[in-house]
């Protein structure tokens, strides 16, 4: 692998996989904004709904679109061919799943291992920067509050696998992709970056509202199933713990341009439960009917996860909890949610 402090002279060009995405959609109007030229994956390119906002970011700049299938080793040649820089975020999520081993674990790590091997054919590549998860960081059996998660803290996949509490099957894909692609980038002299995201909400480019933005708002929104999916997570990954996609994308380019970055990096900006959430919200939203009343449902989180990591590298993240939620709000209203 070349040094990464040639990306300042040469032309630099990145490649995003997984490019349709919330988070990544928005990544690659950052670094069409930046002066990247940027080669994207997507699965269908026939596919308006999934395409379109990513054709309108072709104004910006140099944006190719590629057709990529995770587990399709060879799809992946192409787009990296000619990249400095190469974003992993595209991740199998389907939380309904009856069979998450092949629905979403095997393919998330054949998927991350098939992006790092062609990262190894292409000689350009300098970093790869994949997108993990707080699910991937916090999910454990500790008992109590005030516990500190960072970048050492790994999600118990043995409890996982045994316990199977509901949704078990993404944090362990994210687990096991992640732990992969620190085996290969080792063995492979990948220079490998990982960026670990809590739930993440803001505006987003694509057609659809983005799940975790559904999810994040609906104390907002009243959504009694999606109330009960937030109380779920802060059950087991032990907070809600919140930040804009703005900075989620911000904290990617960060630590990729960066040349002395390594490791892992949370990017975590606020640390919070389902009751303290809620009662910020109704008292800053008082026209949404924010429900306060959460019996014996804990009130306070049982961990926060510290970005310390990222923070003391000289990131800063931009967005306060209140612009956050001010934005999705003005967000959701566009796509016609009051
Ligand atoms: N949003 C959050 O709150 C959050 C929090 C922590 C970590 N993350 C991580 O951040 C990354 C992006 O998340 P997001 O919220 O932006 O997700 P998203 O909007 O659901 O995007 C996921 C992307 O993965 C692609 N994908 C799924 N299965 C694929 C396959 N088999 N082959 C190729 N592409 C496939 C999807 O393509 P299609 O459009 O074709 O389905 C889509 O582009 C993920 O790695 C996720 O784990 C997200």
């Amino acid at each position: 692998m070349a040094s990464i402090k040639q990306i300042e002279i040469e032309k630099k060009k990145a490649c995003v996989i997984g490019g349709t995405g919330f988070v990544a959609s928005l990544l690659i109007k950052q670094l069409l904004e930046k002066g990247y030229a940027v080669n994207t994956t997507v699965r269908d390119l026939d596919s308006a709904n999934k395409t379109s906002h990513l054709i309108a970011l072709q104004s910006l700049g140099e944006l190719n679109l590629f057709k990529a299938e995770l587990t399709i080793e060879e799809d992946f040649d192409a787009p990296i061919s000619g990249c400095e820089l190469v974003f992993q975020l595209a991740t199998p999520v389907n939380f309904a799943s009856q069979d998450p081993e092949n629905d979403m674990i095997k393919p998330a790590i054949k998927g991350v291992l098939n992006v790092l091997k062609a990262c190894v054919r292409a000689k350009e590549v300098k970093r790869v920067i994949l997108t993990s998860s707080a699910a991937a960081v916090t999910i454990n059996e500790l008992e109590g509050t005030g516990h500190v998660m960072d970048e050492t803290n790994w999600s118990d996949v043995e409890f996982l696998n045994t316990a199977k509490p509901p949704t078990w099957g993404y944090p362990v894909s994210k687990v096991l992709a992640e732990k992969a692609a620190w085996k290969f980038a080792e063995e492979n002299n990948i220079d490998l970056i990982t960026v670990i995201p809590t739930l993440t909400i803001g505006p987003s480019l694509t057609q659809d509202i983005p799940s975790s933005v559904a999810m994040g708002m609906s104390l907002l929104t009243g959504n009694d199933f999606l109330i009960n999916a937030l109380k779920g997570m802060q059950f087991l990954s032990g907070s809600i713990s919140i930040t804009h996609v703005e900075d989620i994308c911000r904290a990617h380019i960060f630590v990729a341009e960066k040349e002395s970055t390594s490791g892992r990096y949370i990017c975590c900006a606020h640390n919070t439960s389902v009751p303290e959430l809620a009662k910020f919200l109704s008292k800053r939203y008082p026209q949404y009917k924010v429900p306060t009343e959460f019996d014996d449902f804990p009130s306070k989180a049982k961990l926060i996860i510290s970005s310390g990591k990222l923070i003391k590298e000289g990131f800063s993240f931009k967005h306060s909890i209140a612009e956050t939620f001010d934005q999705t709000v003005e967000y959701l209203k566009t796509q016609g949610i009051k």
